[in-house]
């Protein structure tokens, strides 16, 4: 799954108020561990609402080549078909993530107490980032790894067969690191502990009770959480309803506060706490929306969100709500431009190495429309200038990173001139309905003609 030749460029403009009530795309995160906890359970689970996304496709592929049955039923309705913990096969040929950060590092942590070798590789994003992080750690069950240095991908993890539990404080704020290592353990005989000084997102956590793993999570005095699993699981299928995903559905919620007269409903979200740091940050700057009919669905709350144009403002984002928001910074560096006055955004260092350097990303996007911003070593300050402020006009570099594309691109909707980004090929990776979706309650986003 390699980034094709040819860019494809895309244009936002300013137009009439958006309207309308749209079903944004499942959650990337959640259908990941779907795919991945499907075909590690015995039997057949059925999954509605996966994210048709070139990342979760790069996993269902995956989850192919190591020996589970997945097939389409429809839109979004996938079954799986498990071969058990620790019963994954070895691929006769490389496993590609294409971008996807989360599909590799998951499937990682899996293959490391299975006794297959494994070779990883992604595209030329995913080749540049960390993996050490979650390749180390699984050393201590007893894997072992060759990579490119660095501990880059191509990478090949050769998993044991006589797998030991671990206890282990993660380093980094990190969910993937997190999940592999509790996929990891779920092959491990005993009981193994693993703790993270950040609240990161707990899909694994939850999806592994559902299926039945023996897991128990505590939050610690200092913030952080300790989580003890134990191994040689037997993980029962449970039927998975993906919710739409919070980071993607920030897209069109920003544009909605930030185009004059809008407004906008997208139904279903999911609102797990440890993603729901956006909205906390919303409100603080004044923006107006609804969190209606709240409710569960498979073990998650979920509500619709409408959302309506605002007038909002600066605030000093807490460093610490950091991991509940993480993917949400590019959209919310766009709105802060939009705001009267300074926007903080501090401790996020992680920013520098997702599918881009996020910070430079940001920082270079914003001085090319025409908005003010200071680049921090762990964060940005965004010197907003009011919602008619942002004179917009150039094109924004994407550098392989679909969050870069669609902030740009919001950006577009609501600056004096219009906004180009260099290439919105990755927006399939986590929204692929993304510019009919926009389109659909009424955003100006078409091919440049040059
Ligand atoms: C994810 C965790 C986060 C997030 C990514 C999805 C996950 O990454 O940025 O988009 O599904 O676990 P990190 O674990 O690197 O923080």
């Amino acid at each position: 799954m390699q980034a094709p030749d040819v860019p494809r460029p895309l244009e936002a403009r300013r137009s009439g108020p958006l309207k309308g009530r749209v079903a944004v795309p499942g959650d990337k995160s959640i259908s990941h561990r779907a795919l991945i906890l499907g075909a590690l359970a015995i039997g057949e689970t059925k999954i509605s609402g996966l994210l048709e996304g070139d990342d979760v496709l790069a996993t269902a592929a995956a989850m192919r080549r190591l020996g589970a049955h997945v097939a389409q039923d429809g839109e979004g309705e996938w079954r799986v078909h498990g071969v058990g913990v620790g019963g994954w096969s070895e691929p006769d040929d490389v496993l590609d993530f294409g971008n996807s950060g989360t599909g590799a590092r998951l499937v990682m942590g899996a293959v490391a107490t299975t006794g297959i070798s494994v070779s990883f590789t992604g595209d030329a994003s995913l080749r540049n980032r960390p993996m050490r992080r979650v390749l180390e750690p699984l050393t201590r069950f007893g894997a072992r790894y060759v990579a490119r240095e660095g501990g880059l991908m191509p990478l090949m993890v050769t998993g044991t067969a006589h797998p030991i539990c671990i206890e282990h404080e993660v380093e980094v704020a990190s969910a993937q690191v997190k999940s592999a290592l509790l996929l990891a353990a779920l092959n491990a005989p005993g009981r193994t502990y693993i703790s993270q000084a950040a609240l990161t997102r707990d899909h694994t956590e939850r999806m592994l009770r559902a299926f039945g793993a023996e897991i128990a999570a505590e939050q610690r005095g200092d913030g952080g959480e300790a989580i003890a699993i134990t191994g040689e699981a037997e993980l029962r299928p449970v039927p998975i309803i993906v919710p739409a995903d919070p980071s993607s559905a920030a897209f069109p919620l920003a544009a909605a506060l930030l185009v004059q007269g809008s407004e906008v409903a997208l139904p279903g979200v999911l609102l797990n706490p440890r993603r729901a740091g956006l909205l906390e940050t919303l409100r603080e700057m004044g923006a107006t929306f609804a969190i209606e009919n709240t409710r569960e669905s498979g073990g998650e709350e979920i509500a619709d969100i409408v959302a309506r144009a605002s007038l909002l403002h600066g605030v000093e984002v807490p460093p610490e709500r950091a991991p509940a928001m993480i993917d949400e910074y590019p959209v919310l560096a766009v709105l802060a431009a939009f705001a009267e006055g300074r926007t903080v955004m501090r401790g996020l260092a992680e920013l520098r190495v997702k599918e881009s350097d996020r910070l430079a990303g940001i920082a270079r996007g914003l001085t090319a429309i025409g908005a003010n911003v200071e680049e921090l070593e762990d964060g940005l300050i965004v010197y907003g200038v009011g919602p008619d402020g942002v004179k917009g006009g150039g094109r924004v570099a994407t550098h392989m990173d679909h969050r870069l594309a669609m902030a740009f691109l919001v950006a577009g909707l609501a600056s004096r001139e219009s906004v180009s980004v260099d290439d919105s090929t990755m927006v399939r990776t986590s929204f692929p309905n993304f510019r009919q979706m926009m389109r659909a309650i009424g955003a100006d986003i078409s091919v440049p003609v040059r």
